[in-house]
């Protein structure tokens, strides 16, 4: 029934993450917000998280023992920059030291500048509103690609844009809390030439410092759309909305050069020139669209009882929607992606194992159909702070105990080093995990 999928030579294999959700010890947008009650499901915060800032060493020997080929993270701009113009320089050197850290155990590092939270500073003055947002990101991105330009490094710009938008402005449940679609595209709008001011600097730095360009990725979140009717018209047309307002938005305007404006003209802008070199994709689920709903206003059709769902957040398990995404993005823009995050928060690791397996069937599926894709992390190394969740969801391969600090790698992460040490979702791989529910 199996067969043997085999992925493509170099194909680079490894694990995601990012500083808020596992760090510990920031002050930052979203240290704050998750102080004020009824913010966080469980009531947590991420005041220690996985105290990763002190342990990074030690989670790194374990991605390395799991087999781990590159590595995603993300530096907190809060504390590289924590008041406007005032540079950390021991911040700055933690940074590299978590590079060379990675790299010393022939990990690729993978280098996101920007994870859902902002310094305080950035916070005050309207963040993401601020029609100079992209140049204050910019001259961060500067300072980053400065002090780095010396590491491999592969360079992730903001992580996730669209989430930052919807959650942030749209629906209220992440800082700053607004619910107003005009600011949502105002937001959007400055994000997407945040993006472009940081893949800007990144490059001029690189260039002044005589160093070979690196590959910059802006990070997306991709949702699978699909109307709950495919023969109703209104809900086709719906779906075909929102999949450009989530989806690809971000990636027309990052690989075109094109900022919409808000009164539905779009203008070139030069800092998005030459600002992609690969779509990074994280991907986690579907959503059926009715145009009965108000989507926009939180509201969906219930959901299928016979698909497995993620733990908390009730994504439904969906694999189908990845290869449906992979094929779109590379129809519409030619570009080779890395699939930058992908994975499932569950205590049942059995589900674990399902999930990726039957995920990375669809990835093979895609490149089978010609998608050029290099790469695959799972999000995540390790449980962590799951935003507005708390600790309620398990991502990680490796499991952490809250009290101890202590790691235990799951079945899953010996699971997913046989993958990466095959390079190939073999057959006796499919049979053992999917035959039956172990
Ligand atoms: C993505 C985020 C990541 C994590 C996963 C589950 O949207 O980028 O930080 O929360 O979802």
């Amino acid at each position: 029934m199996f067969e043997d999928l085999n992925f493509p030579k170099g194909f680079q294999w490894g694990s995601a993450a990012s500083a808020h959700q596992t760090e510990g010890g920031n002050h930052n947008s979203w240290s704050e917000w998750e102080k004020i009650p009824g913010k966080i499901k469980d009531g947590s915060n991420a005041d220690i998280a996985c105290d990763h800032y002190n342990r990074f060493e030690e989670d790194f020997d374990l991605a390395k023992e799991l087999g781990h080929q590159v590595h995603r993270f993300s530096i907190e701009w809060s504390r590289i920059e924590p008041k406007q113009g005032k540079w950390n320089q021991k911040e700055i050197d933690h940074y590299c030291s978590v590079s060379k850290a990675l790299i010393n155990r022939g990990i690729q590092p993978m280098m996101t500048l920007h994870h859902f939270a902002n310094p305080i500073w950035f916070r005050d003055i309207d963040a993401w509103l601020n029609p100079e947002s992209p140049e204050m990101f910019g001259n961060y991105a500067r300072k980053a690609a400065k002090a780095l330009s010396d590491l491999d490094i592969i360079w992730n710009t903001i992580n996730e844009p669209m989430v930052v938008v919807a959650l942030g402005h749209l629906y209220g449940e992440f800082p700053p809390g607004i619910k107003d679609f005009g600011k949502a595209q105002e937001a959007t709008k400055h994000l997407l030439m945040a993006h472009g001011q940081a893949a800007t600097q990144i490059r001029e730095i690189y260039d002044e410092l005589g160093r070979k360009q690196p590959q910059i990725v802006p990070v997306i979140s991709t949702t699978h759309f699909m109307p709950a009717d495919p023969n109703n018209e209104d809900d086709v047309e719906m779906t075909t909305y929102l999949d450009n307002l989530y989806n690809q938005i971000w990636i027309r305007g990052a690989v075109n050069g094109q900022i919409e404006e808000l009164d539905g003209s779009t203008r070139n802008y030069k800092a998005l020139e030459n600002s992609t070199d690969f779509i990074g994709i994280n991907y986690y689920s579907r959503m059926v669209v009715s145009s009965e709903m108000d989507i926009l206003a939180g509201q969906t059709p219930p959901k299928d009882p016979n698909l497995e769902r993620c733990e908390g957040l009730d994504w439904e398990v969906y694999p189908d929607g990845y290869y449906h995404v992979l094929k779109s993005y590379w129809e519409n823009y030619s570009k080779p992606i890395f699939l930058t995050e992908n994975g499932i928060g569950t205590l049942d690791d059995s589900l674990r194992r399902r999930y990726l397996i039957t995920h990375l069937q669809q990835v093979h599926r895609a490149i089978q159909d010609g998608v050029d894709i290099r790469g695959y992390l799972v999000w995540s190394l390790t449980d962590n702070f799951e935003w507005a969740q708390g600790y309620e969801s398990h991502f990680g391969l490796v499991e952490v105990d809250y009290e101890t600090q202590e790691r235990k790698p799951r079945e899953s992460a010996f699971m997913f080093r046989e993958i990466i040490e095959s390079n190939a979702l073999t057959k006796e791989i499919q049979e053992k995990h999917l035959s039956r529910k172990v």
